[in-house]
C-alpha cells in the first residue's frame, strides 16, 4: 500500500477540503478522492432503493447487489450513471450523515478508497477520518477548519440557497452527528497539520499544504 504517497485532508463540512484537495493534487501531479461523495452515492442507493419499494434486512445485504461505484475525472458514477449532481441534494445529505454511522458502509467505502489508492497516487484523499482511520500512515495529515458562520455562507454560495440561517442549523446538526459518532468520529488525527481556512485565501492554503508535502517525500 503507498500510504507514503497519500496527504489526507480531513475536516467539517464548509471548511474548504474539496476545492483544497482538486488544488494540491493537480500541483503535485496526482488525483483527489472525494471520500464524501462515496458516502453520498450509497446513500443515494439506498434512498432510491427504498423508494421502489425494495426492502433489505442489513447494509450488508445493500450492498451485494449495489452496483460498482466509479469515479472518473472527479465525477461519481454507480454503474454506468452519472450521479455527481444528484448526490449533492439536501435530503441525500442528510441521509449521508446517517448512513456514515453504519459500519458495513464504512468498511465498504474503505475497501475502495484503499483499491483507488493502489492505483492513483500521489492521492489526495479528503474527509472526516481519513488521517485517523483510513489511512493512518499517510505521508501528510491536515485538518482543515473554519468558523461555522463562514463555512455557512460558503455553503449558502454554492447551493444557491438564500436562507443561510437554515443552512447553518442543517450544518451544525451534521457536524453535531458527524463528530459524536461512536465509528470513526471527525477528529483532528495525530500528526495532522491544522489548519483554520476562515480568512485565508484559497491558494494561501494551496501553495502551503504542497510545500509541506515536498519538505516530507
Ligand atoms: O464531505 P461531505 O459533506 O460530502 O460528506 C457527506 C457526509 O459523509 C457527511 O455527513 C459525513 C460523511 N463522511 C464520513 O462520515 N466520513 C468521511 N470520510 C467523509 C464523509
Amino acid at each position: 500500500m503507498p500510504e507514503q504517497n497519500i496527504i489526507a485532508i480531513d475536516g467539517p463540512s464548509g471548511s474548504g477540503k474539496s476545492t483544497v484537495a482538486k488544488l494540491v493534487a493537480e500541483k503535485i501531479d496526482g488525483y483527489s478522492l472525494d471520500s464524501g461523495s462515496l458516502y453520498r452515492a450509497v446513500a443515494l442507493g439506498i434512498y432510491e432503493s427504498e423508494v421502489a419499494g425494495k426492502k433489505f434486512n442489513s447494509a450488508k445485504e445493500f450492498l451485494e447487489l449495489f452496483p460498482t461505484i466509479k469515479v472518473i475525472d472527479n465525477r461519481i458514477y454507480i454503474g454506468d450513471r452519472d450521479v455527481s449532481k444528484l448526490i449533492r441534494d439536501t435530503e441525500i445529505s442528510s441521509l449521508t450523515s446517517k448512513i456514515a454511522t453504519n459500519i458495513e458502509v464504512r468498511e465498504y467505502v474503505n475497501a475502495f478508497m484503499h483499491k483507488y489508492a493502489s492505483e492513483f497516487h500521489p492521492l489526495v484523499v479528503e474527509g472526516r477520518d481519513i488521517g485517523s482511520v483510513v489511512f493512518p500512515d499517510a505521508l501528510l495529515k491536515i485538518f482543515l477548519n473554519a468558523d461555522l458562520e463562514e463555512r455557512a455562507k460558503r455553503r449558502s454560495k454554492e447551493l444557491n440557497e438564500a436562507n443561510e440561517n437554515l443552512v447553518l442549523k442543517t450544518l451544525q446538526e451534521r457536524d453535531d452527528r458527524d463528530s459524536r459518532r461512536k465509528e470513526s468520529p471527525l477528529l483532528i488525527a495525530k500528526g495532522a497539520v491544522v489548519i483554520d481556512t476562515t480568512d485565508r485565501l484559497i491558494d494561501d492554503i494551496v501553495n502551503y499544504i504542497v510545500r509541506l508535502w515536498w519538505k516530507s517525500i
